[in-house]
């Protein structure tokens, strides 16, 4: 059998997200991919208590004076656990540019919004429900992005719709937004570990295979 797939993951929060990679991808219902570890951007992040309940191991990022100090933690703690695939699950950091480079077309980052709107940087958490009820629009959704140099830049992967409904608050939206994240990242990151998607060399999102015929995610509860 050839080997699984490892799976990165990099946080700073409570780490729900990171949490619904753990429950897809652990456990003897997927021997061919694993989360090997979570990088968390801070001491005291949610997503410690999680990996340290799954079993997963974990890093936080020193915090680093320069650059060039953060890449070099990032690069080192990812290669020692053979990273495949890096996902960026509620991080709060850019990417330093050598890690973007090392890992291109490997590493995912969700947004809580329909990129390109309502993205970049200080665009994160209650900041971009707010500013999505504030500019009136009724669809939001849910973005999977490939990373690149910039926040929220890289080319698009795929995307959920959720409306938003009259008297949301940015808790309500966040929480609606949330339920469709933890089905879109996990898939996401099974059509990149299976090869149904990749990046081309000119930037550019290729589905080889059909993904959401195929894929049991809908966007319905239950
Ligand atoms: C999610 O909405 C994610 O899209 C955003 O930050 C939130 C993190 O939630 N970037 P969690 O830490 O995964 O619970």
């Amino acid at each position: 059998m050839s080997e699984a797939v490892r799976i990165a993951v990099l946080a700073s929060g409570g780490g729900s997200n990171f949490q619904a990679l753990v429950d897809r991808f652990q456990g003897p219902d997927s021997p061919e991919r694993e989360v090997v570890g979570v990088i968390a951007s801070r001491e005291g992040a949610g997503v410690l208590d999680r990996a340290r309940r799954a079993g997963v191991a974990s890093a936080v990022s020193p915090p680093a004076s320069t650059s060039d100090g953060a890449a070099i933690f990032l690069r080192r703690t990812l290669d020692e656990w053979r990273s495949d695939i890096v996902v960026l699950a509620g991080y709060m950091k850019l990417v330093p540019e050598a890690v973007v480079r090392a890992y291109r077309g490997r590493i995912l980052n969700i947004h809580p919004a329909l990129l390109p709107s309502f993205g970049g940087q200080g665009m994160y958490g209650a900041r971009v429900h707010r500013a999505v009820i504030d500019a009136g629009v009724r669809i939001t959704g849910a973005t999977v992005h490939f990373v690149d140099e910039a926040y929220d830049r890289g080319p698009i992967l795929c995307q959920w719709p959720v409306p938003v409904l009259a008297g949301d608050t940015p808790e309500s939206v966040a929480a609606r937004v949330l339920t469709v994240e933890h089905r879109i990242l996990p898939a996401a990151v099974e059509a990149l570990a299976s090869g149904a998607v990749r990046l081309e060399a000119d930037r550019r999102v290729r589905w080889v295979r059909e993904w959401f015929e195929t894929e049991t995610f809908t966007n319905r509860e239950g």
